[in-house]
């Protein structure tokens, strides 16, 4: 039996934490072969609400789990984390932005990230759900200075599942159909569907779709699903979203073995985006290591779009300057 791996959820009561809880104890995420202690963070508030869940995993007698703690202290919830899933902060409601967040959650990410950087283990896998997940991302790794920023990124899976549901939708064909579909940029509404390397039953989106369908509607629905489910469900999405979180992690402990996914990851000016900022980019991942795809065709069209989404994370960074180390 391997060593179990170290995986630490905060915001564990929430609803995105009651769906995520149950896919990583029964292996969705890092496999039926690997087990795990889980390591769950919540607000003081909220203890008796995750001592339930608590109480409810174990009746769930999954053979993977091999130890389970609660607790309101970050230093204990990220002690030698291996995976963590920073998913803990308020979520928009009907009217707001997701940027309107971040003066609400942004400090949760100071501390969180200090924690991360005194206890978790040094090569720690970190993805940020909760919004506005990029800056939040951000925040979170200027704050742990001793770890590789390579440590962190922001979840963008589920606008790419998002890309590929309305894909498949449209043509007709099971989603397993639909490959290469790439987000760029922040998780907003400025980010880039973009389909340009995207294939569908093995064709090109590019000659299977209307080229103003995908500028127009589909560009929309994407990147404005989340306001959709939150008006059609009164909260915003949440199994969709925990589903999207095992996927991203993964990607990234399991390899993407050349499928092309789309992860929000410190910049290193790839593609004109501005250092340092925690952007959607293609990019495979191989032994853990996520590698941006480069080289890329960009027309000129993408190119603004992806400009224009950097436009908005920087200002994003501008105004959580005072929360940067
Ligand atoms: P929720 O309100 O149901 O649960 C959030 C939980 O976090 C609560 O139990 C709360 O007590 C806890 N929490 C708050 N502050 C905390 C802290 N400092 N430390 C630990 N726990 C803390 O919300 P939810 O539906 O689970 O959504 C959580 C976040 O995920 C929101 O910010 C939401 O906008 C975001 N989200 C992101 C995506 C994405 O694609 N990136 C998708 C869906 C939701
Ligand atoms: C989503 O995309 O569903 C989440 O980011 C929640 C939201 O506020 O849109």
């Amino acid at each position: 039996m391997r060593k179990p791996l170290h995986v630490a959820i905060t915001g564990a009561a929430g609803n995105i934490g009651y769906s995520l809880l149950w896919r990583l104890a029964s292996g969705s995420c890092f496999g039926p072969d690997q087990p795990i202690i889980l390591q769950l963070l919540e607000i003081t508030p909220a203890m008796e609400k995750v001592k339930g869940v608590v109480m409810e995993l174990h009746d769930s007698a999954f053979p993977l789990v091999h130890g389970i703690i609660a607790t309101d202290d970050p230093e204990v919830a990220f002690k030698d984390a291996d995976a963590i899933f920073l998913v803990g902060s308020r979520p928009r409601s009907k009217g707001m932005l997701r940027s309107d967040l971040v003066a609400a959650n942004g400090p949760i990410f100071v501390g969180q990230g200090t924690a991360i950087n005194a206890v978790a283990s040094r090569d720690v896998k970190v993805v940020v759900v909760g919004n506005p997940c990029n800056t939040n991302c951000l925040i979170a790794s200027h704050n742990a200075p001793d770890l590789d920023s390579s440590c962190f990124s922001a979840m963008t899976r589920l606008d790419q599942n998002r890309a590929a549901g309305q894909l498949a939708l449209k043509a007709g064909v099971p989603v397993a159909d639909v490959e290469n579909v790439i987000i760029w940029g922040n998780h907003s509404p400025t980010m880039y569907p973009d389909t340009s390397v995207a294939k569908v039953g093995g064709k090109a989106a590019s000659a299977a779709f209307d080229p103003e369908w995908l500028k127009a509607e589909f560009h929309k629905t994407v990147s404005t699903r989340g306001s959709a489910i939150i008006a059609a469900r009164g909260a915003s999405s949440a199994a969709s979203a925990a589903s999207a979180a095992i996927d991203h992690m993964a990607d990234w402990f399991g390899g993407t073995h050349g499928k092309i996914v789309s992860m929000a990851i410190p910049s290193k000016g790839w593609y004109g985006v501005p250092e340092g900022l925690i952007y959607s980019f293609p990019v495979t991942v191989a032994d853990g290591k996520i590698s941006v795809v480069e080289g890329l065709e960009i027309s000129d069209y993408a190119q603004e779009k992806i400009n224009a989404s950097a436009a908005e994370l920087l200002g994003e960074r501008e105004a959580v300057a005072d929360l940067l180390k």
